[in-house]
């Protein structure tokens, strides 16, 4: 995004707001609800999805200094990411090569790591360092010189991890073809300068497309959250456009209709938007005034019908009075209570309403285009036909 486009955003937000329109897809579609429900088609979707393609695992500022790790069993396999002393951030499953244990938990700062079941030790840049009674292991260690190292990419103040390990042990992962022109977003936002808030997990009892869904359309804004976000955001109000199968919808402010009597060179989006930018298949990345937010949606358990949605906060200076820390912690807390007090209640509902027999399908508006391009790349990526389910000629 440069200037220009920034200003083209806004200003067709403003002919929505004066003809009372909104971005439309060609035309309304179904998505099977089975979709949301199948045993196979979830164990497809965690195995192409969300292990088969790179994860936004958090930003840079979450790795602040040489030393800091976190781990993150998130995508159903255990994680663990670590800045070396030469500052380069690394990801290694985080599996012990001696029997399997977890080598480390929760985040923290180290130079090494030692696995608490036998105290073998790995470096910052996983090399295996000591191992207890080493000749016990004599002509045992070769082709276990330290963790299995993960594909990692940190670009524009973002890291991304490819859950799987590379054939050829290879830790560099290219992110750019997977980005598919949202490069120039990430760097619009100069998400290298901000530094970590808070962070919150949320776990859920349905299927984790339901998390994101709930981001991806602002028709329900004037009904289910008529109280919280009258005021706040237009209702079924948004500019939208695609990257691949990513997707930026931008939802307008209130404070909009200030902007014509504002001088051009003021303009700003941030000031005057709600931007949802789908990452995807399961991140919700959102500049929202002045500051940022990512929302990791995931299935649990391998089940279809359980997920945690981790929502982190970023804000653009560290907290430095008490009175900073609540202005951030009720940012925090506005969001989460509007979600999950409001919208996931609904989306439960939905996960109800799928295994009832109502329906074969869920239909998605003209009024919904980034739900249908939501799903319609999700099928795409698992090699199913785009056009859908044959829903109707299986029920007659
Ligand atoms: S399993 Fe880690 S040292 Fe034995
Ligand atoms: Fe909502």
């Amino acid at each position: 995004m440069d200037r220009a486009k920034e200003l083209g955003i806004l200003k067709a937000l403003l002919h929505y707001n004066e003809t009372g329109t909104t971005a439309m897809a060609e035309a309304p579609w179904e998505n099977a609800v089975s979709a949301y429900m199948c045993p196979d088609r979830h164990r497809l979707e965690e195995e192409k999805l969300i292990r088969g393609r790179p994860v936004v695992m958090g930003m840079s500022c979450d790795w602040p200094e040489n030393g800091s790790y976190r781990t993150d069993d998130f995508t159903g396999v255990p994680i663990l990411i670590v800045r070396g002393r030469d500052g380069r951030l690394r990801a290694f499953l985080n599996v012990c090569r001696h029997r399997g244990a977890k080598v480390t938990e929760g985040c923290g700062k180290a130079r090494s790591f030692r696995c608490p079941y036998h105290a073998w030790v790995y470096a910052d840049d996983g090399a295996l360092r000591a191992v207890p009674e080493q000749h016990a292991f004599e002509g045992a260690l070769d082709g276990r010189q330290g963790l299995t190292p993960l594909p990692l990419a940190e670009k524009y103040g973002m890291v991304w991890v490819l859950p799987t390990p590379a054939a050829d042990g290879s830790c560099d992962l290219d992110i750019d073809p997977w980005l598919c022109g949202l490069e120039a977003d990430l760097k619009f936002w100069k998400l290298d300068t901000y530094h970590f808030h808070s962070r919150h997990a949320h776990y859920e009892d349905m299927n984790y497309k339901l998390l994101v869904d709930t981001f991806l359309e602002g028709y329900h804004f004037g009904f289910l959250h008529a109280d919280t976000l009258r005021g706040v955001l237009k209702p079924h109000m948004n500019h939208f456009e695609t990257f691949g199968p990513n997707s930026r919808t931008t939802y307008a402010r209130a404070k909009l209709d200030r902007l014509p009597s504002t001088p051009e060179a003021e303009w700003s989006l941030m000031w005057n938007s709600t931007i949802v930018t789908q990452m995807f298949a399961n991140t919700v990345f959102s500049p929202q005034g002045d500051h940022m937010e990512i929302y990791r949606c995931f299935p649990v358990e391998g089940r279809p019908d359980r997920s945690v949605m981790e929502m982190s906060l970023y804000i653009p200076k560290p907290a430095a009075t008490a009175d900073e820390k609540r202005h951030w912690d009720a940012n925090m807390d506005l969001a989460l209570n509007v979600i999950t007090t409001e919208d996931f209640p609904a989306s439960r509902t939905m996960q109800i309403g799928f295994g009832s027999g109502a329906q074969q399908s869920i239909v998605f508006g003209r009024n919904e285009p980034a739900l249908i391009h939501y799903h319609q790349s999700i099928r795409r990526a698992l090699g199913l036909p785009v056009e859908g389910e044959p829903v109707r000629a299986a029920a007659e």
